[in-house]
């Protein structure tokens, strides 16, 4: 028989034990851990919001309670009553006495991921059973963090979200990573980026953002590279690249100062060093394209001027700073056809790549985009794009055109170098990589 305290008693979060101390709670979670110890069983529960080690005493308990412990297994779904106490040496700072235990289900005795190391192929293809292992259960509560501070930035800031297309009738970053679809009678083609799209919302709404999947259908096997990956991409009008420039470094300073303030005890179960994270704050340090080609040199890599940067160039070229470094003023032809030219030197683009510390590679890519009309007709004819599927793109430089920029952001490059982790198939949920697919 339950007393009438534990009838009454209110459902809770872990997260929101330390507002019922003395109290008796209800938690629902799935166990981690078991310790049986006789006359006494520790429990580690998991409810999404945090872990809490649960204890049971066998006089406190009726015999077909108790009896219930003998077959509990990893992953075991349960309802537990009991008193919060305080414990300065508990994980959260509160353990709970177990008064009642209502057991869901005894999961299969046969847990794939048990508490000892697997290899990384293993937990790919459990994937759906490792996102409830600290780590994963870190990285992606961090993800969540940067996708609403990010969201937050740009809505606080003036940007208005509006969505952009996912089928769409031509590339916007090169033809080389399209995925094809059949459906509409002319090829179609998952998008690659949302930019050509926010470039006509700005005529509308002056400065915008689009946030969403984006689909790059490239055959490179890198810890760097996935085949579906999520994309904030703001836009906005009249803005040239000194103005772009201070909008990302505004944007990705306030993430990482968001993720270091509400997300400490998710980089402390990363064992992340928070020392290299506190420095991002802006202004960011600025290089151009010469200077970096020059600094390669220097540092003894054979790098020709009008080669783009791979991995290990932007590696060496970031080492050199404490924060996110700002490459400039690429050559035009290792970069997009909708790229300014630098009036003073046409040759290269008024464009930025920004590379993060630590080797974790370009995390945003943006430029100011050509507002004149007949330079961008040549350009598309330059780069043998189909001139019929851009009529609408060009129509933007006939009807008000106006010097603009933007830029995009991959979610899961940015979490990465938040979160120490530097494959990014651990920072989204379900990766889609080369010859990934499942589950
Ligand atoms: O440099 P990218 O290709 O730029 C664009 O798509 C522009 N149209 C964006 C814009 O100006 N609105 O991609 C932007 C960012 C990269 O810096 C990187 O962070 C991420 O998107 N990214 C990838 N992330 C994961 N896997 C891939 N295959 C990625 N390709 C790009
Ligand atoms: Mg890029």
């Amino acid at each position: 028989m339950q007393s009438t305290e534990e009838q009454q008693a209110p459902s809770v979060y872990i997260d929101e034990l330390g507002k019922h101390d003395e109290q008796t709670v209800v938690v629902h979670g799935w166990l981690m851990h078991h310790r049986d110890k006789k006359k006494l069983q520790f429990l580690v529960l998991r409810d999404g919001t945090g872990t809490v080690q649960a204890v049971a005493f066998q006089d406190d308990l009726s015999p077909e309670t108790w009896a219930q412990f003998r077959d509990l297994t990893q992953e075991s779904s349960l309802v537990i009553t009991g008193v919060v106490r305080k414990d300065e040496r508990a994980p959260g700072g509160y353990e709970i006495g177990i008064k009642d235990m209502q057991v869901f289900q005894i999961a299969a005795p046969d847990y794939p991921i048990a508490p000892k190391e697997h290899g990384v192929g293993f937990l790919m293809e459990h994937r759906h059973l490792w996102l409830r292992s600290n780590k994963q259960r870190a990285v992606l509560r961090i993800r969540a963090e940067v996708i609403k501070a990010a969201r937050d930035y740009l809505d606080n800031n003036g940007y208005v979200l509006v969505d952009t297309p996912i089928l769409t009738p031509a590339a916007c970053e090169g033809t080389s990573t399209l995925f094809e679809t059949d459906y509409f009678g002319t090829p179609a083609f998952l998008a690659q980026s949302g930019q050509l799209y926010n470039e006509a919302d700005i005529a509308a709404f002056g400065k915008v953002y689009c946030f969403g999947p984006t689909f790059r259908a490239e055959k490179s096997k890198t810890r760097r590279h996935l085949m579906e990956f999520w994309m904030v991409e703001p836009e906005a009008a009249w803005m040239e690249l000194p103005g772009l420039l201070e909008l990302e470094e505004g944007f990705v300073s306030y993430i990482v100062q968001t993720v270091l303030e509400k997300r400490a005890a998710e980089l402390e179960t990363l064992e992340r060093d928070t020392s290299k994270l506190a420095n991002v704050l802006a202004p960011f340090p600025r290089i151009t394209y010469d200077e970096a080609v020059q600094l390669l040199n220097k540092n003894g890599l054979d790098v020709q001027w009008g080669d783009d940067f791979g991995g290990d160039e932007e590696t060496v070229l970031a080492s050199q700073y404490d924060r996110p470094l700002f490459i400039t003023h690429y050559p035009a032809q290792a970069k997009a056809f909708y790229m300014q030219p630098d009036p003073e030197r046409p040759e290269v683009v008024l464009c930025a790549d920004l590379i993060a510390p630590e080797g974790y590679g370009e995390i945003c890519g943006g430029s100011q985009r050509i507002h004149d009309l007949a330079l961008l007709r040549q350009r598309i004819e330059e780069h043998h794009l189909p001139m019929e599927a851009f009529e609408w793109y060009l129509d933007l430089r006939k009807y008000g055109t106006m010097p603009h920029s933007g830029f995009g952001m991959g979610i899961e490059r940015l979490v990465g170098w938040i979160c120490g982790v530097p494959h990014l198939r651990e920072t989204i949920p379900f990766p889609r990589m080369l010859d990934k697919i499942y589950p």
